[in-house]
């Protein structure tokens, strides 16, 4: 695997490769990341990752200088799933100036997530389309657990008109149903017997629309409780159209139930799609 900091080494040595297949990440990587890397694999010929902790995204009281820092392992587990290339840019690389210039998704920026992190999403917009301009792939893949940064992305890349296929990779758990995510590694141990109690509370609602019940606020405001009533601190629980995240309508058909909640310090993230 080559590891490239630079932006005109990356761009050297992916000149004459192709098909390039994207997987940017933040490192830390676990099954869910190496499952992303995997599906890559199978929809062209270089694959390449990306480990950059993108302050942009951060919120100020956010984990930007806590969040888990891994290269060396990374590395490994990078080489041991066939990457071809790593492009792991220090911020001085990336950001050499202010970077002023960002994008600005629509009003879904501010929405579920975006109206607990400020900013959020025009911070991962813009580093993806930075990426995006770097690496020139013709695929790129993220993770359904960040369910709106993937809508968010997917529609980026088609009102830009960039020459993109985007594709989402579905979710990995933990074998007690916990979404893998970087930030379990805060959760203490007393927390971490708690925490699949999201996927447990999604999977509630989803059996629960099964059955017929499309009292969805109902829904909603009652898994909160629950949550809340364990030591959760639930930010939203919210079921919407898998199409663009907006409420659903009398005939939508695909639903996405999304959650987020914080346990102790974690703030975790995790959704289910339903088809009714
Ligand atoms: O999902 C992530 O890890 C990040 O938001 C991403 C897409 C790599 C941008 O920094």
């Amino acid at each position: 695997m080559q590891i490239h900091a630079s932006i005109q080494g990356v761009r050297q040595a992916l000149k004459n490769c192709a098909r390039i297949v994207f997987v940017p990440t933040m490192g830390n990587l676990h099954a869910g990341h190496i499952a992303l890397m995997t599906q890559a694999r199978a929809h062209g010929d270089t694959v390449v990752s990306s480990i950059f902790v993108n302050r942009l995204q951060f919120g100020l009281n956010e984990d930007f200088n806590s969040y888990p820092r891994t290269f060396k392992e990374d590395c490994e587990k990078l080489e041991a799933a066939g990457i071809d290339l790593l492009f792991a840019p220090r911020e001085s690389d990336l950001y050499p100036e202010p970077q002023q210039y960002q994008v600005d998704p629509p009003d879904i920026q501010n929405q579920l997530d975006g109206a607990f992190r400020p900013g959020h999403f025009r911070g991962v917009a813009t580093v993806v389309l930075k990426l995006f301009n770097i690496v020139q792939p013709q695929v790129a893949v993220f993770g359904k657990k960040d369910y709106q940064q993937l809508l968010i992305l997917r529609n980026m890349t088609r009102q830009l008109a960039l020459p993109i296929e985007i594709i989402g990779g579905e979710t990995v758990r933990a074998d007690d149903g916990l979404a893998l995510s970087s930030r379990n590694t805060y959760l203490t141990p007393e927390e971490r017997a708690e925490a699949p109690r999201l996927s447990r509370t999604l999977a509630e609602i989803r059996e629960a629309i099964g059955k017929g019940d499309h009292n969805f606020a109902k829904l909603e405001r009652d898994a909160m409780f629950t949550l809340d009533n364990k030591g959760w601190k639930t930010d939203y629980v919210a079921i919407r159209q898998q199409s663009d995240l907006q409420a659903p309508q009398p005939d939508s058909r695909e639903l996405v139930i999304l959650a987020a909640s914080r346990l102790g310090i974690p703030r975790l993230i995790d959704n289910l799609e339903i088809l009714i």
